[in-house]
């Protein structure tokens, strides 16, 4: 059996690859996905998001890393893969979730997305949360690998 799991990884966090550790167990394969979000506002290339998701998912295994530049139920539908998994932190991420799931199951029937709670001590970690700490120079090392927070803080120190 095997599962989508997107996102906008943007970028992977340590919560992210909490899920899919946790899915490759679960599932013959994880394909992760990196979709558009168009409420938020890009940081990384999808070039370098996948990148990113390759050098923090080493050594796990069953994973696959797909771009996708259009909506879910399509990648669903493209990959034959009906089964999707959503990482949830909170209720209000549940909430979250509840509103695309419903306009998901409409726009594609045969579609199920699952659910999943975060592990223990990863309620706060999100990739805007690593993304306004890394802004200030903070503490990243409950956000990010060493190498995605280093590439976080290049890309920061680069901008305009
Ligand atoms: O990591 P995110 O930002 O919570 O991921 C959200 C994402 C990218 C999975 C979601 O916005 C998405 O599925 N985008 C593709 C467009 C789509 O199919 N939207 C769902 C119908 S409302």
């Amino acid at each position: 059996m095997k599962c989508i799991y997107p996102g906008s990884f943007d970028p992977v966090t340590l919560g992210h690859t909490d899920v899919i550790r946790r899915l490759s167990r679960m599932f013959d394969e994880v394909v992760v996905g990196v979709l558009h979000n168009v409420a938020k506002k890009g940081c990384f290339t999808v070039e370098e998001r996948l990148e990113m998701l390759a050098e923090a998912c080493e050594g796990i295994p069953n994973v696959r890393f797909v771009a996708w530049n259009g909506l879910l139920a399509s990648l669903a539908r493209e990959s034959g893969i009906f089964t999707v998994v959503k990482g949830v932190r909170s209720g209000a991420d549940i909430e979250n979730e509840m509103g695309q799931l419903r306009a998901n199951q409409l726009l594609c029937p045969e579609m199920e997305t699952l659910l999943l709670p975060c592990s223990p001590g990863l309620e706060g970690v999100s990739s805007s949360a690593a993304r306004e700490i890394a802004a200030f120079g903070g503490d990243l090392s409950s956000f990010l690998t060493p190498r995605t927070a280093a590439r976080l803080m290049k890309k920061l120190e680069n901008r305009p």
